[in-house]
């Protein structure tokens, strides 16, 4: 039987976890026999790919070879140079992917149905990119799941029955923010609201750590450093210090460089504001108040951090509940979710029994619509607006029709736009269009000819649109998914190897 996969493609480091045969979700060690593997991908020569900590060192000592933190660039064109050859967020995330897979194949045979988790916050196109990355890793994927559902899912598996209520999920890892409210009923799962900030995470904390080591030295000795006198992954390993002892000593270029516990706190408190407003705003967002929280559950290795768990227990009127693998939850999480979402036939009967409890609903994390000309009465003029269709909590799978008219004869076309928004938003200046695309109309059409528009929003968040012109039928059908166009794109990084 082939085994279900979670896989957490973090920012910072990857995780990948199995159902085991007891039906309990297990992670899947790498060669290293490590938990989690740093998601960084190094070039040793024109056509091979390593992944792992030997990257991670290299992208601290030569990072002209090696590239990390793609994450945060997931669905944007951006491209991250490796000795010379550019790469895309998707094609380096597919390099992880395939490298993780690789340990799941080495340690459970056949590799079945996987599921991938994203930041609940993540734009369609990062979404998409996503499960891009997957099938060039040569994954079987078919459904991605947010984080923060996924961390949640996992505590609530846990815990067994007992869960019953409200909860909180405060995750915080290398790249992202995530807060999400959820109900949860024993093993079934239902979020209430989501938010996220997408570039705010440990890595930024190694930043301005570096940052202030630099200016530190700087005071001490007049001199700059060299780039790689104090490297992030050295910023880093301090860090992790701080979040046990109250002061480190930096050794950097023969030189011994303090620094405490409330420097650091006073150099990421702006970022810890940041997600205390997010909280507040997403408890207000599911309309409860923190005295309906039952409990908040932490995900992301930077919970660690004494300042975020105090942050936590103020935000929400309650300690956190944690568990020591707070950096693995959302894999684990996501195997439980690719069990639950795939075929059963593949479960034993011990595995059916745990897995059969759990459900997850999903609602939709941000609001989609479409631009068409309406009147203005206060001005008496036609003006551009955007119609919502789909809501910011729309439970999913949904899918919403609505019709839409033409404004004058002879019309020629109707423009089909899919815009995203974080609110209600009618004015177009402020909403991110997502597709642009024209419905061709045929010839001599009279005006307020009706244009039906659907908005199908999947199990993904993945959006299909059609515009329909009624009289004729015809009908352009926007599919806002390149998951579902199979093939080709794998031999895309089948050229290297991957180790
Ligand atoms: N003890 C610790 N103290 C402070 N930070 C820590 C500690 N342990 C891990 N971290 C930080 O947690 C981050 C990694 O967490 P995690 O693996 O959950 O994130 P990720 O999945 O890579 O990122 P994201 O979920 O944002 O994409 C790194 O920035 C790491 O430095
Ligand atoms: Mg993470």
């Amino acid at each position: 039987m082939a085994a279900f996969i979670g896989i957490d493609l973090g920012t910072t480091f990857s995780a990948i976890a199995t159902i085991d045969d007891t039906g309990r979700p297990t992670i899947i060690h790498n060669e290293d026999g490590e938990n989690i593997t740093p998601s960084c991908v190094v070039g040793t020569s024109s056509d091979v790919m390593e992944v792992g900590e030997f990257a991670r060192r290299q992208w601290g000592n030569a990072p002209e070879t090696a590239a990390a933190r793609f994450k945060r660039d997931m669905g944007s064109s951006e491209k991250y140079p490796i000795n010379g050859q550019d790469f895309s967020p998707t094609q380096l995330s597919s390099f992880v992917l395939k490298k993780l897979a690789a340990f799941a194949a080495n340690s459970v045979g056949e590799v079945g149905e996987a599921v991938v988790t994203i930041p609940a916050n993540f734009a369609h196109e990062a979404r998409d990119a996503t499960m891009e990355a997957a099938k060039m890793a040569g994954l079987n994927i078919k459904y991605i799941i947010n984080e923060p559902t996924a961390a949640a899912l996992f505590y609530a598996f846990k815990s067994g029955e007992e869960l019953g209520g409200v909860y909180a999920v405060y995750d915080l890892g290398g790249g992202t923010f995530d807060v999400s409210i959820i109900r949860v009923d024993g093993h079934d799962v239902e979020v209430l609201a989501a938010n996220g900030i997408h570039k705010l995470g440990g890595d930024d904390f190694d930043s301005a750590l570096q940052e202030l080591v630099r200016s530190k030295f700087k005071e001490a000795t007049g001199g700059d450093l060299e780039s790689d006198d104090f490297t992030k992954n050295e910023a880093e390993e301090e860090k992790k210090a701080l979040s046990k002892r109250k002061n480190v000593t930096c050794r950097v270029a023969r030189q011994m460089i303090d620094v405490s516990r409330t420097e650091f706190e006073e150099l990421i408190s702006t970022y810890i504001t940041q997600a205390e407003m997010l909280c507040e705003a997403t408890i207000d967002e599911a309309g409860i108040t923190t005295s309906d929280i039952n409990g908040v559950f932490l995900a992301g290795g930077s919970t660690r951090i004494p300042l975020v768990n105090e942050s936590v227990t103020k935000v929400f009127g309650q300690e956190p509940v944690s568990t020591v693998n707070v950096d693995e939850v959302v894999a684990l999480g996501a195997a439980l979710y690719a069990a639950y979402k795939g075929d059963h036939s593949q479960l034993s009967t011990v595995q059916k029994n745990a897995i059969q409890k759990i459900k997850v609903s999903e609602s939709a994390g941000k609001c989609f619509g479409t631009i068409s000309i309406g009147h203005n009465t206060a001005r008496d003029q036609a003006e551009l607006s955007n119609s919502i269709l789909i809501r910011k909590g729309e439970k999913i799978p949904c899918s919403v029709t609505e019709s839409f008219y033409t404004v004058y004869e002879g019309q020629e076309a109707v423009s089909c736009k899919v815009t995203e928004s974080t609110s209600a938003e009618t004015d177009p200046r402020f909403v991110k269009i997502i597709h642009d695309g024209e419905l061709v109309l045929p010839p001599g059409r009279p005006a307020q000819q009706e244009v039906k528009v659907t908005f199908a929003y999947d199990d993904n968040q993945i959006m299909k649109c059609s515009f329909v012109d009624v009289d004729t039928g015809r009908e352009t059908v926007v599919d806002l998914s390149m998951a579902s166009s199979d093939g080709e794109t794998s031999s895309e990084i089948d050229k290297f190897l991957v180790e």
